[in-house]
């Protein structure tokens, strides 16, 4: 037997910010349970959710159909759910599924270890959506031993208008520098290579500090402390793409050449209804920008299509928009309705089938883009940091560049957690291909 430990599953949906939570969720319970893959046998079962579009909504709610067989099977189970949808409808949960035990909200994680005890005492549902968490330290247990996710932000205020995140994350708060850096040299000790400083809207960092520092600052005094090779952040918003971030790419030694620069439309009409802060010529003017500063720099977005009254021309826009910016890569979303958001009010619905060509036309052009863009890769060595194997055979591995392309390449030795260089030989649509040097 293991000591009496029990066993801890946790299902993770969505996005990087959930999957620093899990990480964090199991760091808070790291002295009674082990962190397990077989989530139909845990003592505990986490699942941590997402709301940002229907479709992930409904993931959940299939899944805790599913969920419901599982504690039938095994019926000491302890069933939690975490994250965006726990944060918006606690109550719901709790009426509609029974069997779960513990529901507690983004800004409840650290309230976990303590409602797991009044559970166990009281064998009661416990339920905690509150807001008053102090942000500020994360007894993390990482799944990875040389890359890290950092917290440095939570919550958003720019309220775009399709957007349910300030509703379930909350406003806007800085973490404390001493704290991110206290972290951070901890990561530095331990050989980490990779840190992703996150956050929904990271270039406002420090507002609301005292003494204000601002983003670029608190990277130049992160890049200062720490001998981690490997720098990134997400996400940025063009609005507060500051010349002082733009410098900061060009000069900060570790800080590497890529950038998530959400676009969503190329239309400045809906833009503008989007709630966004710039138009398309701003955008483009800061990506030249930051071209010039760094460039070697690759771009990649998130674009929304069938937005509320998207006209014809307003798709045009964001297809020139998607052709001008060759972007490396692009996350792509039909628009979703989700409650709590502004554009909920919006009528003018474009129909699901004009929705379903504009994505499937900025998918193809994307996709030849992406191509284009990864072949010019080919004769080129590049530095990776070996992720582990890949599923492709035997001596194959998996890595990323600094520029955050996945190179897919074969090797003698395993060398997962460090840097290796590679040829790369050919490029495809989603990765290159290489052979080590
Ligand atoms: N519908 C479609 N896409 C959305 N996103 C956020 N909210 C919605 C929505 N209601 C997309 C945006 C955002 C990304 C994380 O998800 O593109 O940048
Ligand atoms: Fe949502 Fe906009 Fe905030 Fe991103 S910046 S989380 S899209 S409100």
């Amino acid at each position: 037997m293991n000591n009496g430990r029990k066993k801890l599953a946790i299902v993770t949906l969505g996005c990087q910010m959930n999957k620093h939570d899990s990480e964090w969720i199991a760091g808070l319970l790291s002295d009674k349970y082990d962190l397990s893959d077989d989530s139909e046998n845990a003592d505990f079962l986490v699942v941590n959710t997402c709301a940002v579009r229907e479709k992930a909504e409904q993931k959940f709610f299939s899944l805790i159909g599913r969920l419901k067989a599982l504690k039938k099977q095994n019926r000491k189970m302890i069933l939690a759910v975490a994250g965006c949808i726990a944060q918006e409808w606690a109550e719901e949960i709790i009426e509609k599924a029974p069997d779960v035990d513990l529901v507690f909200g983004t800004r409840s994680i650290d309230k976990l270890p303590l409602m797991l005890e009044k559970f166990g005492e009281t064998g009661l549902p416990q339920v905690d959506t509150s807001d008053d968490s102090v942000y500020d330290r994360f007894p993390m247990r990482r799944v990875s031993k040389f890359t890290a996710w950092v917290s440095i932000m939570r919550g958003c205020d720019n309220h775009c208008s399709y957007c349910i995140v300030p509703m379930v994350r909350g406003g806007e708060q800085s973490r404390p520098v001493d704290s991110i850096l206290e972290e951070i040299k901890e990561l530095s000790e331990k050989g980490y290579k990779e840190v992703t400083l996150l956050g929904q809207n990271v270039n406002s960092y420090g507002m609301g500090l005292s003494p204000v520092v601002d983003f670029p600052e608190l990277m130049a005094r992160i890049d200062a402390i720490s001998s981690i090779p490997r720098l990134r952040f997400v996400t940025s918003h063009p609005k507060d793409l500051s010349d002082r971030l733009v410098s900061a790419m060009r000069d900060i030694p570790s800080l590497c050449p890529s950038l998530h620069l959400p676009i969503q439309s190329g239309s400045d009409r809906i833009l503008k209804i989007m709630n966004r802060g710039y138009t398309a010529d701003h955008y483009f003017a800061r990506v030249e920008k930051l071209k010039e500063a760094v460039p070697d720099i690759t771009l990649t977005s998130d674009v929304i299509v069938g937005f509320p009254g998207e006209t014809d021309e307003d798709f045009e826009a964001t297809h020139q928009a998607i052709k001008r910016a060759r972007y490396d890569n692009i996350f792509l979303f039909k628009y979703s309705p989700r409650p709590g958001s502004k554009a909920l009010n919006l009528k003018e619905m474009v129909d699901p089938v004009t929705a379903q060509e504009r994505f499937d036309i900025i998918l193809e052009e994307q996709k030849e883009i992406s191509f284009q863009n990864h072949k010019t890769w080919v004769g080129k060595e590049v530095s990776i940091l070996v992720d582990g194997a890949s599923k492709r055979g035997e001596n194959s591995y998996a890595g990323r560049t600094d520029q955050n392309i996945v190179v897919n390449f074969s090797s003698q030795k395993d060398n997962s957690g460090n840097f290796t260089r590679v040829m790369i030989t050919e490029g495809k649509r989603h990765s290159l291909t290489g052979v080590e040097v």
